[in-house]
């Protein structure tokens, strides 16, 4: 098959996508996706500043034309206006991204009624509110819709139990609205995120020690995913390409949840010679040292795990290496 045969399949140059939350984050690497794959990108969050940034940041990038939606998927009212404004500028809605979504970390025996209300709100209500609000714009033409999950969808988590009912229920109603709507030829899908650095994410590793060791060490693929991980398995959902598939959800978390990963290299041999480190800065001087060699190691594995080191000064020997060399051995 012609290359360009083949990428007609993932071509949206004719289409218009509406992200939510696509200023930031995970939404904002699946709009850049879209666009790279030609699409008209409608960015609609309720920050009219970090909106504004995104769409020129996307214009520049991928020579797309972006609108910027002031949209708050808690309050009906504001879904209820958001396909009129898309019609007016581009006269078409092709795809709705239901990206928006909060997380509020606490026991359960914690959270209050408001908490709950809140996280149901952004998280699970607004895609049923925004796909209700688009679907007498698709049922003439088709469409696709793509709602964000979580792992969370499929498991459950201790600190995280309004999160995880929101995003569980995210999934069914994915799979209630792909079955009702395949008639009209809309296909609605899911993506289920792993763990991923964005700005959701700061807080967590900054109030829960051990949660980035955690997942370094247990996805196999050895580190957090990216907004950029999102670009192509939303343009596969949003393009021709998927049209088949309908109520599915794809799960995208580095092998996360596949299984228990191993360690991809045995060992670590130093080489060098061994000698007391009195000051702090020497401390840090051989650290900076190590975290070097260990981040050209190939694959990358260890540059996600090294700069911990650095964080830990206090707890490395007085007595270390003058390191010369560093090779990390394969395990069988
Ligand atoms: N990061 C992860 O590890 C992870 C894992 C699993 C699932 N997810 C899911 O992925 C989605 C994106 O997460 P993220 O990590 O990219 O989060 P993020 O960086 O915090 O971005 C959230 C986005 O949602 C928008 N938003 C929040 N409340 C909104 C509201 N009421 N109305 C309209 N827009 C609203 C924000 O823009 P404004 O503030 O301008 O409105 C922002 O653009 C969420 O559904 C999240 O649950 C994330």
């Amino acid at each position: 098959m012609e290359d360009r045969v083949k990428l007609q399949l993932f071509d949206l140059s004719d289409k218009v996508a509406v992200v939510t939350g696509g200023n930031g984050g995970i939404g904002k690497g699946i709009a850049e996706g879209l666009a790279s794959a030609g699409c008209s990108i409608v960015i609609a969050a309720r920050s009219r500043d970090k909106s504004a940034a995104a769409a020129q940041e996307i214009e520049q990038a991928y020579g797309v034309r972006t609108l910027c939606v002031e949209l708050d998927v808690k309050d009906p009212e504001s879904i209820k206006r958001m396909p009129g404004q898309v019609l007016e500028a581009y006269g078409r809605l092709d795809i709705l991204v239901n990206n928006a979504g909060v997380n509020v970390r606490k026991l359960p025996q914690d959270f209050s009624l408001e908490e709950w209300d809140h996280i149901q709100n952004t998280n699970l209500r607004s895609v049923f509110l925004c796909s209700q609000a688009v679907y007498p714009v698709m049922k003439c033409k088709g469409g696709k819709i793509i709602n964000t999950g979580s792992l969370t969808s499929l498991i459950g988590s201790a600190r995280t139990s309004p999160y995880a009912a929101s995003k569980a229920g995210v999934l069914q109603l994915t799979r209630s609205l792909a079955v009702a709507w395949a008639p009209d030829n809309i296909q609605v899908n899911v993506i289920l995120p792993g763990y991923i650095a964005t700005p959701l994410t700061v807080q967590a590793r900054k109030d829960f020690p051990g949660l980035d060791e955690h997942v370094l060490q247990r996805t196999p693929t050895g580190r957090w995913g990216t907004p950029e991980d999102f670009a192509g398995p939303a343009v596969f959902l949003a393009s021709k390409a998927s049209d088949f598939v309908t109520g599915e959800f794809v799960v995208v978390d580095g092998g996360y949840t596949q299984g228990e990963c191993e360690h991809p290299y045995e060992s670590v041999v130093m080489r060098g010679t061994m000698r007391r480190v009195e000051s702090d800065e020497e401390k840090r001087h051989a650290i900076h040292v190590l975290v070097g060699h260990l981040e050209d190691e190939p694959g990358g594995y260890w540059s996600s795990r090294s700069w911990r080191l650095e964080q830990r000064l206090d707890r490395f020997s007085a007595l270390c290496f003058e390191i010369e060399s560093v090779t990390a051995k394969a395990g069988s």
